[in-house]
């Protein structure tokens, strides 16, 4: 039996959660699975409960009895400040400080590779790398990223921060035969990260094995991930687009977030 038994997954009813719920469906005690949208009636094994991240006394109430929270809760994209703040911003403050009040020793964090975007695709960017965010959703997963570095240093929780590429059955497009992950390795990622022994502060990039990641991922092989699935095998569907050129989205790692309001130089970007 793990470490953690008790689990609470937020966003459990957008698409990585769903999966999640359907992968980790037995693996644990518990799983607590909340959403604002509602939920799937609960299995045995299961809880649901729909609660906003924003309302910090909901979220306190979902801590109860828990000892790992997987946070997939808020918008998963470019957004209106509007939006980002309290969803992104604001909730996964709530989130953060309401384990740590209420006992949680491990939090599972979902960031996001576009912490990195504007680094040049043709650089490979390991986790040591200063965050380079592409847009008001980057910065809002760097800000998670320094709130679970600040959580284990100040509180001792242990954090592990996935910086997932592109979540999909398949890969989509060109960019994705680098950033492509699985749902099958998706849901072996966020198992090892809450079976692995003690841990501090990791960082990982959420990745398949595929042929062309562009990302270093040093601490996969700390808790023992081994993906499964390689994007190379949709490759001939998706021809290189021309690259050296001035359009953000294929220069650089966080593609078509980094053309989004561009009004930048790209000749400029180092
Ligand atoms: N899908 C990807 O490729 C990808 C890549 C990088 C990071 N991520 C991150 O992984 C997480 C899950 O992504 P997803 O693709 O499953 O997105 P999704 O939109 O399908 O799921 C997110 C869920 O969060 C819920 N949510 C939003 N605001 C909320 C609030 N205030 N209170 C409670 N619940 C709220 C939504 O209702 C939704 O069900 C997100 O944090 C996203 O940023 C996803």
């Amino acid at each position: 039996m793990a470490a953690y038994t008790r689990i609470l997954i937020t966003g459990a009813a957008g698409e990585i959660g769903s999966t999640l719920r359907a992968g980790l469906r037995g693996a644990y005690e518990r799983l607590r699975l909340s959403d604002i949208r509602p939920l799937a009636p609960a299995e045995p094994g299961e809880e649901t409960v729909q609660a906003d991240l924003t309302d910090y006394a909901a979220v306190a109430a979902l801590m109860q009895g828990v000892d790992c929270v997987v946070h997939l809760g808020g918008v998963p994209r470019e957004a209106p400040w509007d939006a980002i703040l309290p969803n992104n911003i604001a909730a996964t403050y709530n989130v953060f400080e309401a384990a740590h009040r209420n006992g949680v020793s491990r939090i599972v964090f979902a960031s996001s590779n576009h912490t990195i975007g504007y680094y040049r695709v043709g650089d490979e960017i390991g986790i040591e790398d200063p965050v380079r965010p592409d847009s008001r959703y980057g910065v809002s997963k760097v800000f998670g990223e320094a709130l679970g570095r600040l959580y284990a240093d100040k509180h001792g929780l242990s954090i592990a921060c996935l910086r997932i590429g592109s979540f999909r059955e398949q890969p989509g497009d060109f960019r994705q035969l680098s950033t492509w992950i699985s749902p099958r390795d998706t849901v072996q990622l966020v198992r090892r990260c809450i079976d692995a022994p003690p841990f501090h502060f990791l960082v990982l990039y959420g990745v398949s094995a595929n042929t062309r990641v562009r990302w270093r991922n040093p601490n996969a092989g700390f808790i023992g991930y081994r993906p499964q699935d390689n994007a190379e095998a949709h490759a001939s569907r998706f021809p290189a687009p021309p690259a050296g050129g001035a359009d953000p989205t294929v220069e650089f790692h966080g593609g078509p977030f980094c053309g989004l309001e561009f009004d930048g130089d790209v000749g400029r970007i180092e």
